[in-house]
Protein backbone atom coordinates (compact mmCIF):
# COMPACT_ATOMS: atom_id res chain seq x y z
CA UNK A 1 0.00 0.00 0.00
CA UNK A 2 1.08 3.43 -1.00
CA UNK A 3 2.32 5.96 1.55
CA UNK A 4 -1.15 8.25 2.07
CA UNK A 5 -1.53 11.14 3.97
CA UNK A 6 -5.09 12.27 5.01
CA UNK A 7 -6.08 15.39 5.99
CA UNK A 8 -9.77 16.40 6.85
CA UNK A 9 -11.54 19.15 8.84
CA UNK A 10 -13.85 22.60 8.83
CA UNK A 11 -13.88 25.23 6.42
CA UNK A 12 -10.90 27.04 6.10
CA UNK A 13 -8.90 25.50 8.75
CA UNK A 14 -5.64 25.70 6.90
CA UNK A 15 -5.42 22.02 5.31
CA UNK A 16 -5.42 22.56 2.26
CA UNK A 17 -2.06 24.87 3.05
CA UNK A 18 -0.34 22.52 5.23
CA UNK A 19 -1.71 19.47 2.72
CA UNK A 20 0.14 21.67 -0.71
CA UNK A 21 3.37 22.10 1.66
CA UNK A 22 3.69 18.56 2.86
CA UNK A 23 3.29 17.36 -0.52
CA UNK A 24 6.09 19.29 -2.18
CA UNK A 25 8.05 18.78 0.80
CA UNK A 26 8.05 15.17 0.55
CA UNK A 27 7.50 15.05 -3.18
CA UNK A 28 3.99 13.29 -2.69
CA UNK A 29 0.87 14.08 -5.28
CA UNK A 30 -1.89 16.20 -3.86
CA UNK A 31 -5.62 16.23 -4.34
CA UNK A 32 -7.97 19.01 -3.12
CA UNK A 33 -10.83 17.21 -3.30
CA UNK A 34 -13.58 19.78 -2.42
CA UNK A 35 -12.62 21.38 -5.68
CA UNK A 36 -14.24 18.23 -6.92
CA UNK A 37 -17.74 18.77 -5.19
CA UNK A 38 -17.25 22.76 -5.72
CA UNK A 39 -17.05 22.12 -9.37
CA UNK A 40 -19.78 19.64 -9.53
CA UNK A 41 -21.89 22.31 -7.37
CA UNK A 42 -20.98 24.73 -10.04
CA UNK A 43 -21.93 22.85 -12.92
CA UNK A 44 -25.56 22.72 -11.56
CA UNK A 45 -25.67 26.67 -12.37
CA UNK A 46 -26.04 25.58 -15.69
CA UNK A 47 -28.84 23.25 -15.00
CA UNK A 48 -27.08 20.04 -14.71
CA UNK A 49 -28.48 17.86 -11.92
CA UNK A 50 -26.27 17.44 -9.52
CA UNK A 51 -26.00 13.72 -10.38
CA UNK A 52 -25.37 14.30 -14.28
CA UNK A 53 -22.94 16.97 -12.65
CA UNK A 54 -20.82 14.57 -10.51
CA UNK A 55 -21.19 12.01 -13.52
CA UNK A 56 -20.00 14.26 -16.22
CA UNK A 57 -16.81 15.98 -14.12
CA UNK A 58 -13.80 16.73 -16.49
CA UNK A 59 -10.36 18.23 -15.88
CA UNK A 60 -11.82 21.54 -17.35
CA UNK A 61 -14.44 21.84 -14.95
CA UNK A 62 -12.17 21.67 -11.80
CA UNK A 63 -9.84 24.44 -13.49
CA UNK A 64 -13.09 27.26 -13.73
CA UNK A 65 -12.06 30.19 -12.12
CA UNK A 66 -15.55 30.85 -9.64
CA UNK A 67 -14.76 27.65 -7.91
CA UNK A 68 -13.09 29.64 -4.49
CA UNK A 69 -16.14 32.10 -3.62
CA UNK A 70 -18.23 31.59 -0.89
CA UNK A 71 -21.23 31.32 -3.02
CA UNK A 72 -19.02 28.04 -4.99
CA UNK A 73 -18.17 26.47 -1.53
CA UNK A 74 -22.21 26.83 -0.73
CA UNK A 75 -22.83 25.16 -3.65
CA UNK A 76 -20.15 22.71 -2.96
CA UNK A 77 -21.95 21.66 0.35
CA UNK A 78 -24.88 21.19 -0.97
CA UNK A 79 -24.67 18.55 -3.41
CA UNK A 80 -21.87 16.93 -1.59
CA UNK A 81 -24.98 15.67 0.71
CA UNK A 82 -26.72 13.57 -1.91
CA UNK A 83 -24.95 10.10 -1.72
CA UNK A 84 -25.41 9.53 -5.89
CA UNK A 85 -23.18 12.65 -5.91
CA UNK A 86 -20.58 11.07 -3.44
CA UNK A 87 -20.74 7.54 -4.94
CA UNK A 88 -20.00 9.27 -8.90
CA UNK A 89 -16.79 10.95 -7.33
CA UNK A 90 -15.43 8.08 -4.79
CA UNK A 91 -13.03 5.73 -7.38
CA UNK A 92 -11.59 9.23 -8.76
CA UNK A 93 -10.32 9.87 -5.08
CA UNK A 94 -9.64 6.31 -4.27
CA UNK A 95 -7.37 6.05 -6.49
CA UNK A 96 -5.61 9.05 -5.91
CA UNK A 97 -4.85 8.12 -2.60
CA UNK A 98 -3.41 5.05 -3.90
CA UNK A 99 -0.82 6.02 -6.01
CA UNK A 100 2.41 4.28 -6.19
CA UNK A 101 4.94 7.62 -5.26
CA UNK A 102 2.08 8.38 -2.09
CA UNK A 103 0.17 10.96 -2.11
CA UNK A 104 -1.72 13.60 0.15
CA UNK A 105 -5.53 14.48 -0.24
CA UNK A 106 -7.79 16.91 2.03
CA UNK A 107 -11.16 16.70 2.51
CA UNK A 108 -13.94 15.95 4.94
CA UNK A 109 -14.01 12.44 4.22
CA UNK A 110 -10.53 11.44 3.80
CA UNK A 111 -9.17 9.45 6.64
CA UNK A 112 -12.90 7.72 6.71
CA UNK A 113 -14.08 6.98 3.24
CA UNK A 114 -11.65 7.30 0.94
CA UNK A 115 -8.67 6.12 2.28
CA UNK A 116 -9.16 5.11 6.01
CA UNK A 117 -5.92 3.05 5.91
CA UNK A 118 -3.75 5.99 5.73
CA UNK A 119 -0.73 5.91 7.62
CA UNK A 120 -1.33 9.65 8.92
CA UNK A 121 -4.42 10.59 9.59
CA UNK A 122 -5.06 14.47 10.75
CA UNK A 123 -7.84 16.34 11.56
CA UNK A 124 -7.23 20.12 11.18
CA UNK A 125 -8.96 22.84 13.14
CA UNK A 126 -9.19 25.95 14.39
CA UNK A 127 -11.80 28.64 15.96
CA UNK A 128 -14.75 29.78 14.01
CA UNK A 129 -13.84 33.45 14.23
CA UNK A 130 -10.19 32.41 13.63
CA UNK A 131 -11.26 30.67 10.31
CA UNK A 132 -13.68 33.64 8.96
CA UNK A 133 -10.90 36.31 9.65
CA UNK A 134 -8.59 33.97 7.38
CA UNK A 135 -11.22 33.06 4.74
CA UNK A 136 -12.15 36.81 4.55
CA UNK A 137 -8.70 37.81 3.70
CA UNK A 138 -8.53 35.38 1.17
CA UNK A 139 -11.72 36.56 -0.77
CA UNK A 140 -11.06 40.13 -0.25
CA UNK A 141 -7.74 39.34 -1.70
CA UNK A 142 -9.55 37.93 -4.54
CA UNK A 143 -12.41 40.81 -5.38
CA UNK A 144 -15.47 39.35 -3.26
CA UNK A 145 -17.07 42.20 -1.62
CA UNK A 146 -17.82 40.47 1.69
CA UNK A 147 -17.92 41.12 5.53
CA UNK A 148 -16.12 39.47 7.95
CA UNK A 149 -19.23 37.67 9.57
CA UNK A 150 -20.94 37.24 6.36
CA UNK A 151 -17.94 34.71 6.06
CA UNK A 152 -18.30 33.33 9.87
CA UNK A 153 -22.30 32.60 9.00
CA UNK A 154 -21.12 30.84 5.86
CA UNK A 155 -18.80 28.83 7.48
CA UNK A 156 -20.71 27.50 10.22
CA UNK A 157 -23.35 27.50 7.96
CA UNK A 158 -21.29 24.92 5.85
CA UNK A 159 -19.92 22.76 8.46
CA UNK A 160 -23.18 22.12 10.27
CA UNK A 161 -24.65 21.12 7.14
CA UNK A 162 -21.57 18.80 6.13
CA UNK A 163 -21.20 17.62 10.10
CA UNK A 164 -24.90 16.72 10.20
CA UNK A 165 -25.51 14.76 7.01
CA UNK A 166 -26.05 11.10 7.14
CA UNK A 167 -23.34 10.42 4.06
CA UNK A 168 -19.99 10.41 4.81
CA UNK A 169 -20.21 13.25 7.65
CA UNK A 170 -17.48 15.75 8.46
CA UNK A 171 -16.16 14.09 11.48
CA UNK A 172 -12.25 13.20 13.00
CA UNK A 173 -11.38 9.51 12.28
CA UNK A 174 -11.27 7.49 15.55
CA UNK A 175 -7.35 7.22 15.14
CA UNK A 176 -7.21 11.29 13.59
CA UNK A 177 -4.45 13.56 15.31
CA UNK A 178 -6.13 16.34 16.33
CA UNK A 179 -4.24 19.90 15.33
CA UNK A 180 -5.95 23.23 15.99
CA UNK A 181 -4.05 25.50 13.91
CA UNK A 182 -6.09 28.73 15.77
CA UNK A 183 -2.40 30.18 17.25
CA UNK A 184 -0.20 28.94 15.08
CA UNK A 185 1.17 30.36 11.72
CA UNK A 186 1.56 28.80 8.82
CA UNK A 187 5.01 27.58 9.38
CA UNK A 188 4.34 26.30 12.49
CA UNK A 189 1.31 24.55 11.26
CA UNK A 190 3.26 22.73 8.26
CA UNK A 191 6.49 22.03 10.86
CA UNK A 192 4.14 20.34 12.97
CA UNK A 193 2.56 18.39 10.03
CA UNK A 194 6.25 17.63 8.42
CA UNK A 195 7.74 16.27 11.70
CA UNK A 196 4.42 13.48 11.97
CA UNK A 197 5.03 12.48 7.68
CA UNK A 198 8.48 12.37 8.66
CA UNK A 199 7.98 10.23 11.83
CA UNK A 200 5.02 8.11 10.00
CA UNK A 201 7.85 7.71 7.24
CA UNK A 202 10.47 6.17 8.96
CA UNK A 203 8.44 4.30 10.71
CA UNK A 204 7.21 2.13 7.48
CA UNK A 205 11.02 1.08 6.68
O1 LIG B 1 -8.08 24.11 2.94
P1 LIG B 1 -8.79 24.91 3.99
O2 LIG B 1 -10.10 25.44 3.52
O3 LIG B 1 -8.90 24.19 5.29
O4 LIG B 1 -7.90 26.19 4.33
P2 LIG B 1 -6.80 26.93 3.44
O5 LIG B 1 -7.42 27.34 2.17
O6 LIG B 1 -5.55 26.12 3.40
O7 LIG B 1 -6.45 28.18 4.36
C1 LIG B 1 -7.31 29.27 4.54
C2 LIG B 1 -6.46 30.53 4.70
O8 LIG B 1 -5.86 30.55 6.00
C3 LIG B 1 -5.30 30.64 3.70
O9 LIG B 1 -5.31 31.97 3.18
C4 LIG B 1 -4.07 30.41 4.54
O10 LIG B 1 -2.97 31.15 4.04
C5 LIG B 1 -4.48 30.90 5.91
N1 LIG B 1 -3.76 30.33 7.09
C6 LIG B 1 -3.51 29.00 7.25
O11 LIG B 1 -3.83 28.23 6.37
N2 LIG B 1 -2.88 28.47 8.37
C7 LIG B 1 -2.47 29.27 9.33
N3 LIG B 1 -1.86 28.74 10.40
C8 LIG B 1 -2.70 30.64 9.21
C9 LIG B 1 -3.36 31.13 8.09
O1 LIG C 1 -11.72 25.05 1.44
P1 LIG C 1 -12.93 24.76 2.30
O2 LIG C 1 -12.54 23.96 3.51
O3 LIG C 1 -13.73 25.97 2.62
O4 LIG C 1 -13.93 23.87 1.43
P2 LIG C 1 -13.59 22.68 0.44
O5 LIG C 1 -12.62 21.75 1.05
O6 LIG C 1 -13.27 23.22 -0.90
O7 LIG C 1 -14.98 21.90 0.39
C1 LIG C 1 -16.18 22.51 -0.09
C2 LIG C 1 -17.34 21.63 0.35
O8 LIG C 1 -17.22 20.37 -0.32
C3 LIG C 1 -17.37 21.29 1.84
O9 LIG C 1 -18.08 22.24 2.61
C4 LIG C 1 -18.06 19.91 1.84
O10 LIG C 1 -19.46 20.03 1.83
C5 LIG C 1 -17.64 19.30 0.51
N1 LIG C 1 -16.59 18.28 0.65
C6 LIG C 1 -16.97 17.02 1.05
O11 LIG C 1 -18.12 16.79 1.36
N2 LIG C 1 -16.05 16.01 1.12
C7 LIG C 1 -14.77 16.24 0.81
N3 LIG C 1 -13.88 15.23 0.86
C8 LIG C 1 -14.35 17.54 0.42
C9 LIG C 1 -15.30 18.56 0.37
Amino acid sequence: MPFCVAIDGPAAAGKGTVARAVASEFDLAYLDTGLLYRATGAKTYEGLSPIDAAQSLTADDLARDDLRSGDAGQAASRVAAIPEVRAALVDFQRAFARRSGGAVLDGRDIGTVICPEAEVKLYITATDEVRARRRHAELIASGEDVSVEEVLENLRERDERDSARAAAPLIPADDAMVIDTSDMTIDEAVKIVAQIVSQAMAARV
